[in-house]
């Protein structure tokens, strides 16, 4: 993604400040002037500083607790990539329908899952029920939700393979999913991104040591 710092490094009069401790990450979308609709650009610009910014804030949350993490989504690579060299030894597992990935950001073959999550998920439920630490689930398209047999999906498998203390972070909202809602980090816009954890129930509560 290309900065939009004003030439000579300072920041524009108005302009966000730049992400927490990446100087080369001081993106950032502007408020369209007065009067001007927000562009697709723009609201893709928004979209990306949302992503990023929850998964680090969720990355900064699991640090120390142990658990598989998700990538539900490959596409691009680009937010596999970036949990990878965040996340050093964490066994990533990532989910994709068709391989489309620049090559440089292809899983090893026992961390990749290829075809339909309806279909590849349903059997790793008993090898990761209760290990997942973090799903990051970016499967969506234009639509504002997903469809149903994911959204079915996701309500019968995330809170059984998350750890009381895992998180969620999708790119479409989720009802009734067995999961609450957790506050936005800092910036990021409601319904832009959105963040997770297991409901509290019978038998969960406190997290426990896996
Ligand atoms: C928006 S892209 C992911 C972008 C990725 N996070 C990145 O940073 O490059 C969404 C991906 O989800 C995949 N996908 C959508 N629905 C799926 C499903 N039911 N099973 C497996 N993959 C799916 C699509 O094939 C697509 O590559």
């Amino acid at each position: 993604m290309a900065g939009v710092e004003a030439a000579g490094g300072g920041r524009e009069a108005g302009s966000p400040r730049p992400l927490p401790g990446d100087g080369e990450a001081a993106i950032i979308a502007q408020s369209p002037p007065a009067g001007t609709a927000m562009s697709r650009l723009e609201s893709m610009i928004r979209r990306l500083e949302a992503q990023v910014r929850c998964l680090d804030a969720a990355m900064a949350a699991i640090a120390g607790v142990p658990g598989v993490v998700l990538e539900l989504g490959l596409g691009n690579g680009r937010t596999f990539d970036h949990l990878r060299e965040r996340l050093g030894d964490r066994e990533i597992l990532v989910f994709e329908r068709h391989l489309i990935a620049h090559p440089a950001c292809v899983p090893d073959d026992e961390f990749l899952f290829l075809g339909n999550l309806e279909d590849t998920l349903p059997p790793l439920m008993s090898r990761l029920e209760g290990r997942v630490v973090l799903i990051h689930a970016d499967l969506g398209t234009a639509a504002e939700r997903y469809p149903l047999s994911l959204e079915k999906l996701i309500a019968a498998t995330f809170p059984r393979l998350l750890r009381r203390d895992g998180i969620v972070l999708t790119d479409k909202p989720l009802a009734d999913a067995g999961l609450a809602p957790m506050a936005l980090p800092e910036g990021v816009g409601s319904g832009r991104y959105h963040m997770y954890r297991p409901e509290p129930g019978p038998g969960r509560g406190k997290a426990a040591p896996r």
